[in-house]
């Protein structure tokens, strides 16, 4: 059976996302010097949904914040359950989203890639806009850009289980974003790691169907990525990972730096959504959750042998590679640092220039 994301549909999805891709490609960024210390945040902005701060939604604080913003600005999310789309705008750069810890504070919708509109490309501040990119209930387009201890939530599968649909909790598309003690829900296509350079710490990632996604240069460091494939999807083990790398030239990659990988029904670690998709995961305990073969192409007949799938040092019942494809990558040393040294994402100094809380 052809899973759901492979419709002709997602075509149009993938096309848009790379147009809008290249549209958003970040400009060669000016060499910063790494100050000795973090910057301090220059002020706060409070969201309370019961009224007691400076806004009662998260989409308000946001448009309160100057274009072309050039010092940190926290927008402190008070505990509670914001039902709304959020955007961060292209130019509202320095943005700090910080919540009450993720248990406390979520930013929740329920918007998909309607089969209604997945043929029309509609113009979002003149950008070509995919159905499944609009369907994030948070969206950040800005370069440097934090959020700490909040959630983000797309429900909509959670509630029409019967016709799973891309519904993305996340998409970043960015430059230099990190999230810290953040939470992402969904199904399919939870997580939108788009374009740029991102580090996520300590985040909990629970999807069933290519999960974490897109074309991005990312770490992720002891993050809880939970599977969610339940009986009603059928046979089909699910995704973690569907990464886009395209050719030998885009510097693209996802890793994995401790963490887990557990849940519920079966998954690959991931399919190759083109055909330079870079994934490692580094010393990562994995249930048995995790199906042998470990990895997938995504049809049978690509070509996957520019593909850079890999595990180093993982744990758990999961983590055999007995089974595995015999085209999973087997790195050296030096390449296996290359990808887990920080260096792979924070080229510039920016992760170590970024505020306190
Ligand atoms: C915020 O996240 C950090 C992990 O980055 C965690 O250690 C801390 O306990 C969290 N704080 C709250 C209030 O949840
Ligand atoms: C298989 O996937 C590749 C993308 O990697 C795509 O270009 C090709 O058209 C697909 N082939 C079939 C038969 O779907
Ligand atoms: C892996 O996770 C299991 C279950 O949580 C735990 O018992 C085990 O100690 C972990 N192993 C490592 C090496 O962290």
């Amino acid at each position: 059976m052809e899973p759901p994301c492979c419709s002709s549909r997602r075509l149009v999805a993938i096309v848009s996302l790379v147009l809008l891709g290249l549209l958003l490609r970040p400009a060669p960024t000016m060499s910063r010097s790494a100050p000795e210390q973090a910057p301090a945040v220059g002020r706060t902005i409070t969201v309370d949904q019961q009224g007691g701060g400076d806004f009662r939604s998260v989409q308000s604080a946001v448009d309160s914040v100057p274009d072309g913003n050039r010092e940190w600005i926290r927008i402190h999310v008070k505990s509670g359950s914001y039902r709304e789309k959020v955007k961060i705008p292209k130019k509202k750069n320095f943005i700090l989203l910080q919540g009450d810890g993720s248990w406390n504070t979520d930013i929740n919708f329920d918007d998909h890639a309607h089969a209604d509109v997945d043929d029309l490309m509609r113009n979002v501040n003149g950008l070509s806009w995919s159905p499944t990119a609009e369907s994030a209930t948070f969206t950040v387009l800005a370069d440097d850009f934090v959020a700490r201890n909040i959630s983000f939530r797309n429900l909509h599968n959670a509630v029409s289980k019967a016709r799973p649909d891309q519904a993305l909790a996340a998409m970043v598309a960015g430059d230099r974003s990190a999230f810290h003690g953040c939470a992402f829900y969904g199904f399919q296509d939870t997580l939108c790691d788009l374009f740029g350079r991102h580090y996520f710490r300590d985040c909990f990632i629970k999807g069933g169907i290519d999960f974490i996604f897109g074309y991005g240069q990312s770490i992720y460091e002891d993050c809880t990525l939970v599977a969610d494939v339940p009986s009603w999807y059928g046979r089909q083990p699910g995704w973690v990972t569907a990464h886009g790398r395209v050719d030998a030239g885009s510097p693209g990659g996802m890793v994995f730096k401790g963490g887990e990988v557990r849940g519920s029904g079966r998954v690959y670690l991931g399919r190759a959504w083109n055909e330079y998709a870079t994934v490692l995961f580094y010393r990562v305990n994995m249930t048995d959750v995790v199906v042998p073969q470990g990895w997938a192409a995504w049809n049978s007949s690509q070509d996957v042998s520019h593909v850079t799938f890999a595990e180093v040092g993982c744990t758990g019942p999961g983590s055999g590679t007995a089974g595995r494809v015999s085209w999973e990558k087997h790195l050296t040393g030096e390449e296996v640092q290359r990808y887990v040294g920080m260096e792979f994402i924070g080229h510039g100094g920016w992760l170590s220039n970024l505020p306190h809380l």
